[in-house]
């Protein structure tokens, strides 16, 4: 199984891995990529009809949920408590600089005003209001950019082509249309990047729902060239789990840091563009009312630290309510994660990977000649780093916290640094000034 999947993936990649050719960044987009780089954390937010039914996104096709039925939630969608001002005051005080919303997840629902389909948030629902745009204009007013996620795949439209998902919704056969799919698709974007000012990123899911099709064409030459023509400074994004097709501005790993695989998403290698690796709070995108596993404070900067060392974005997940708030266990994970950065931000923003590889014990950062040790995990009072002395000379040692020297001794090998105490928790930072 797994062995044909691999199988697919290449057969995908062969097919896909130029999709914008001749693709060359403008200035604006290369601009736009070091912001995005420098941002190192974003709150991602999946937000749609699933929410009231409270089992995450993916219930219409788990539960195969027939679409005319399905359908019937948008009349009762009323999220009074929505306010995208304190979404976007919570979010920016919790130290993300960028949110990612979705704007139409697989269910086929547009979370904002389009006139391509009905099935809309201000048409389709009482609460009639383009919830898209007060999310943008409040992240424009404030300061803090709006990437949107936008699903290629649709379980709701019957011209939509059909994958390995959203086969039970009861879609009659043969309607498949991918003309007017794609047409669909083209007119949506190009209300998303003209009616909503600036759009930091479009950030792409689906692709491997054609996974067993290998032939199939998800026209992304098309896609691709129309967003850097209507917003040279959109970068695209896209989770197809797979290495960067030319085209793309940054490359995504879900639910792993870079390097990793734990889910079982992340075959592909690590490339050259920046990097983005998404995920939960808790163990769902879409609002679960039965999921209060949410990881701890203390875990969630460790997995922020973990990404900035190995030079990657944390795209953190929340879902939202259904009557429009953010979950409290989100927020207060939001507040904690806010006072960590206000302190410690420095060494975390704006920063590169480190010159030690990712350890057991933790990992590195670096901005011009400091070098940030984030020891994450790490019992003992003395630690090596392997630090060869020929790429990097240490002049000093201080904790971040309070500017206290650290002791240490340099050799051919490495650094050794004696810490007075043991580490404190979640991350005790050292700072090495390096001359080169
Ligand atoms: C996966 C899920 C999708 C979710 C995405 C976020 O692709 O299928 O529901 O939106 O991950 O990374």
């Amino acid at each position: 199984m797994k062995h044909l999947c691999t199988l697919c993936c290449a057969a995908l990649l062969a097919l896909s891995a130029a999709a914008q050719p001749g693709y060359r960044p403008t200035p604006e987009n290369l601009a736009s990529r070091q912001q995005f780089t420098d941002a190192r954390f974003g709150i991602f937010l999946h937000w749609g009809l699933y929410a009231m039914l409270a089992q995450g996104e993916w219930a219409m096709t788990n539960l195969d949920l027939n679409y005319r039925e399905y359908e019937k939630l948008a009349g009762g969608f009323y999220p009074a408590k929505f306010d995208a001002q304190a979404w976007v005051t919570a979010i920016r005080e919790g130290g993300a600089r960028y949110i990612c919303f979705t704007t139409r997840h697989h269910d086929g629902f547009s979370m904002f005003h389009t006139a391509q389909s009905p099935y809309n948030i201000v048409d389709a629902t009482p609460f009639a209001r383009d919830v898209l745009k007060e999310l943008c204009d409040e992240c424009h007013r404030q300061g803090i950019r709006i990437h949107f996620y936008y699903s290629l795949i649709d379980w709701w439209r019957e011209d939509a082509p059909r994958g390995r998902t959203g086969l039970g919704t009861g879609r009659p056969e043969g309607t498949e249309d991918a003309d007017s799919y794609f047409a669909f698709m083209k007119a949506q974007l190009t209300e998303l990047l003209t009616n909503y000012g600036e759009v930091g990123a479009i950030w792409f899911d689906g692709v491997w729902d054609q996974d067993r099709n290998p032939d199939f064409d998800w026209r992304l030459d098309e896609l691709y060239a129309l967003i850097h023509r209507l917003q040279p400074a959109c970068l695209i994004i896209n989770n197809h789990h797979l290495d960067p097709f030319e085209g793309e501005d940054a490359q995504v790993f879900e639910r792993d840091l870079p390097g990793e695989n734990t889910a079982g998403y992340s075959e592909q290698g690590i490339s050259q563009l920046p990097l983005e690796t998404c995920q939960t709070m808790n163990g769902m995108w879409g609002y679960k009312i039965t999921d209060q596993n949410y990881k701890s404070s203390d875990e969630l900067i460790r997995y922020l630290a973990g990404a900035a060392g190995r030079g990657a974005n944390l795209l953190l997940n929340i879902g939202p309510q259904p009557d429009g708030e953010l979950p409290a266990a989100a927020l207060e994970r939001l507040e904690e994660m806010g006072s960590w950065l206000r302190t410690n931000g420095q060494t975390i923003y704006g920063t590169q990977a480190g010159p030690v590889e990712p350890r057991s014990w933790g990992v590195t950062t670096r901005k011009g000649e400091k070098v940030y040790v984030h020891i994450l995990d790490w019992p003992d009072t003395e630690l090596f780093l392997p630090l060869p002395a020929s790429q990097l000379r240490v002049t000093g040692a201080v904790r971040f916290a309070d500017g206290t020297k650290v002791r240490y001794h340099q050799d051919n090998t490495g650094i050794t640094l004696r810490l007075p105490e043991r580490p404190e928790t979640p991350d005790c930072i050292i700072e090495l000034t390096t001359a080169r």
